[in-house]
C-alpha cells in the first residue's frame, strides 16, 4: 500500500528529521568537548618497568662527567618541558616554571613535603631540621635560627676573615697551584666548626670532617647494614660523631668549658619550659645537619665563583675595583667588619650571578600529599615534583642570555620565584646569611690581594655528586696583586 504524503506532511517529516540529526549531532559535540574541555593534560614521558623504571638511566646520569641534570636535559629534549619518570619505584615531575614554584613553596607543609627517605633520617637523625615532621620543624627551626641572623654574624665574619687571609697568604707565597674546591671545602668545614662548637684542634677537626663525609655520603644510599657500604660507613661515623658532640655538652654542663658559640647559646635555654629549648638530641642532629647543609654548598659556589670570574674578566676587574675601593682608606691587612660586607653591592651581585649559573642544589624534592593540578597537569598524591631551580634559572624567558656571566642583570628586579638558590617559603635556607657573608668575604680578599690563573680548563664534572662541582677541583695558580693607591 502506497503512503501518499501531502506537501505539508512532507515537509513536516524532513522538519522532524532535521531536528533529531541537529540534536544528536549537537549532543555529540557537546559530549565531545566537555570531555576535552574537563580532561588535564598528560604528562609525556617513559615510566618503564614497575619499581625500576628509568633508575639505571639516572645512576648512568648521575656516574657520567656531564652530571646527573643530564638526565633532565635529555629528557627534555625528547618530550618537552613536562615530562614524568620513574626512579627507584616513584613517579618524578621537574616542575620548571615559577608560577609551579610558588605554587609548591607556598603550600609546602600543607600540600607538599619532603620525600622521606630512610637512609637521610638514620644519617642526620630523626630530630635533623631535614626529617622533622611539621610541628617539630617550625619549633626547632625558631629556636636554631638565632645564631644565624645579621647581627650573630659579625663575630663570624671576623674569625672567617682572618682564617682566610691567613691561609691564602700561605698559598700565594708557596706559588704552588692547588685546587680552589678542596681549599674552600677545608675553609668552610674549619670556619663553621668554630662558630657552631668552638673546634680548632686539627686532629678532632679532621676526625669530624671524615665522618660528616661518611654520613653525608650515606645520606642517599640503600639502607642496609652490611659492612663495606656507604650506608655502614655512615652509621658508624653518626654514632661516632654523636659521642664526640656528648662529651662537649657534658663538659659544658659540668663547667669545665664555656665558649660563646652556637652550641652555647643553646645549652643556655637549658632552664627553659620544654618548648623554648632544644633537647640534647636535638641539639646534637641539628649542629650534624647545619655542618652538612653549609660545607659542601658553601665551597662549591666558592669554587664556581672563581670559576666564572676567571672566564669573565671584565666583571673580574669590576668587583676588584669595588673592593680596593671599600678599603683604600683602611690600614693594610684591616679586618673586615658586616658593616664593610654589606656595602658590596656589586659582589652581591657577583653571588647572585654564580649562584643562578652553578646552581649547587639542582632542584628541590617535594611529595604531593593530595591530587592537585600545577601548570595545568594533573598531579596525583605520591608523586614527587621537583622545583627545577636549574631550569629556571637558565629559563631564557627570565633571563636573558642565560649562559653569559652578568652580575649587573641583578640591577633589575627580578620576576618572584625566578631567583631562587636557597629555596623559599618554611624551607628557605637556613644559612642563606651565612653563606652570602662567606662568599663575599672570599671575593673580597680574593680580588683585593691576588690576580689567579685556572690551570686546568677541562669542564667535566665530578662523578656521583648530586652537587655540580668540576671534576678537576678547579686548580689556580695565585698571584699578589700590584696595588698602588
Ligand atoms: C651557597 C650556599 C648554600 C646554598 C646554595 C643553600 C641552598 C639551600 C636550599 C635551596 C635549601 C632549601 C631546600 C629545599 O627547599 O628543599 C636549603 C636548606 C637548608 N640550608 Fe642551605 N644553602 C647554602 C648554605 C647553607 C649554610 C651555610 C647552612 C648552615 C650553616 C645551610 C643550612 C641549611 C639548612 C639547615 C636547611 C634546611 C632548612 C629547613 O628545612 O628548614 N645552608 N639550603
Amino acid at each position: 500500500m502506497k503512503v501518499i504524503l501531502s506537501n505539508e506532511e512532507l515537509l513536516f517529516q524532513v522538519q522532524n528529521y532535521y531536528v533529531i540529526i541537529v540534536t544528536v549531532f549537537s549532543l555529540g559535540v557537546a559530549f565531545f568537548l566537555s570531555k576535552s574541555w574537563g580532561r588535564k593534560a598528560e604528562i609525556p614521558g617513559r615510566l618503564g618497568l614497575p619499581f625500576i623504571g628509568e633508575t639505571l638511566s639516572f645512576f648512568s646520569a648521575t656516574n657520567s662527567t656531564k652530571g646527573c641534570y643530564n638526565f633532565v636535559k635529555v629528557r627534555r629534549l625528547r618530550y618537552g618541558k613536562w615530562f614524568k619518570t620513574r626512579i627507584l619505584g616513584k613517579i618524578h615531575m621537574f616542575v620548571p616554571s615559577t608560577e609551579g614554584a610558588k605554587m609548591i613553596f607556598t603550600s609546602d607543609f600543607a600540600n607538599f613535603n619532603k620525600g622521606y627517605v630512610k637512609s637521610m633520617a638514620d644519617a642526620v637523625g630523626k630530630n635533623s631540621l631535614l626529617c622533622v615532621p611539621h610541628e617539630s620543624h617550625k619549633r626547632i627551626r625558631r629556636l636554631l635560627s638565632d645564631p644565624f641572623s645579621m647581627n650573630s654574624l659579625s663575630k663570624f665574619v671576623k674569625t672567617f676573615d682572618k682564617m682566610l687571609s691567613e691561609r691564602l697568604n700561605k698559598l700565594q707565597e708557596s706559588g704552588k697551584s692547588f685546587s680552589i674546591l678542596d681549599f674552600s671545602m677545608k675553609l668552610t668545614f674549619d670556619a663553621m666548626c668554630n662558630m657552631l662548637m668552638s673546634v680548632t684542634d686539627d686532629s678532632l677537626l679532621g676526625q669530624i670532617e671524615k665522618d660528616c663525609t661518611a654520613v653525608s655520603d650515606a645520606m642517599l644510599s640503600f639502607p642496609f647494614m652490611i659492612p663495606g657500604t656507604r650506608y655502614y660507613r655512615g652509621i658508624k661515623a653518626r654514632r661516632r660523631l654523636m659521642e664526640t658532640f656528648r662529651g662537649m655538652i657534658a663538659k659544658r654542663r659540668s663547667g669545665e668549658e664555656s665558649f660563646e658559640d652556637f652550641l652555647q647559646s643553646m645549652l643556655e635555654k637549658d632552664s627553659c619550659p620544654t618548648n623554648e629549648k632544644l633537647s640534647d638530641s636535638e641539639i646534637m642532629d641539628n649542629l650534624l645537619t647545619l655542618i652538612i647543609a653549609g660545607q659542601t654548598t658553601t665551597a662549591a659556589a666558592m669554587m664556581w665563583s672563581v670559576k666564572f670570574l676567571h672566564d669573565n674578566r671584565e666583571a673580574q676587574q669590576k668587583l676588584r675595583e669595588e673592593q680596593l675601593a671599600m678599603i683604600k682608606d683602611k690600614a693594610d691587612g684591616a679586618a673586615l667588619t658586616l658593616e664593610d660586607v654589606s656595602s658590596m653591592s656589586y659582589g652581591l651581585k657577583v653571588v647572585k650571578e654564580t649562584l643562578r649559573m652553578s646552581n649547587v642544589l639542582l632542584w628541590y624534592p617535594r611529595v604531593a600529599l593530595n591530587d592537585c593540578t600545577i601548570d595545568g597537569f594533573e598531579i596525583k598524591k605520591g608523586w614527587h615534583v621537583n622545583i627545577d631551580a636549574a631550569y629556571i634559572h637558565y629559563d631564557p624567558a627570565l633571563y636573558k642570555d642565560p649562559e653569559q656571566f652578568n652580575p649587573s642583570r641583578f640591577e633589575e628586579m627580578q620576576k618572584s620565584y625566578s631567583f631562587i638558590p636557597f629555596g623559599s617559603g618554611p624551607r628557605t635556607c637556613l644559612g642563606m646569611n651565612m653563606a652570602k657573608v662567606t662568599m663575599l668575604i672570599f671575593l673580597h680578599r680574593l680580588t683585593s690581594g691576588y690576580l689567579w690563573t685556572v690551570d686546568d680548563p677541562d669542564l667535566s664534572l665530578e662523578k656521583k655528586s648530586h652537587i655540580p662541582r668540576l671534576r678537576s677541583g678547579c686548580p689556580i695558580t695565585l698571584k699578589p696583586l700590584n696595588k698602588s693607591k
